[in-house]
């Protein structure tokens, strides 16, 4: 399915740009740039972030070694919160 249609981005890719490590993108902005690209009109933002947040929790952000203390999506992770409190 198309997400973006400014840069025709399909949610297999935006979903693709997330198992990158250390270097996953963070906001929709990362995305884009992470697939070549930069927001045009804005309006797939909130459908990127969802996808990044499900993606993210389903895959128990597999970034969390490299980028746990800066990164804003450990927050999507409820049982790493739960453990935490
Ligand atoms: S729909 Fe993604 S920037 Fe316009």
């Amino acid at each position: 399915m198309i997400v973006c249609s400014c840069n025709v981005l399909s949610d297999g890719a935006v979903r693709a740009c997330l198992d990158r490590g250390a270097d996953c993108p963070r906001t929709p902005a990362q995305v884009h740039a992470c697939l070549g690209c930069s927001p045009k009109c804005g309006r797939c933002a909130r459908t990127i972030r969802a996808i990044m947040q499900t993606a993210l929790a389903e895959a128990a952000h597999t970034c969390a070694t490299g980028c746990a203390t800066g990164c804003s999506l450990v927050k999507v992770a409820p049982a790493e919160a739960d453990i935490a409190a």
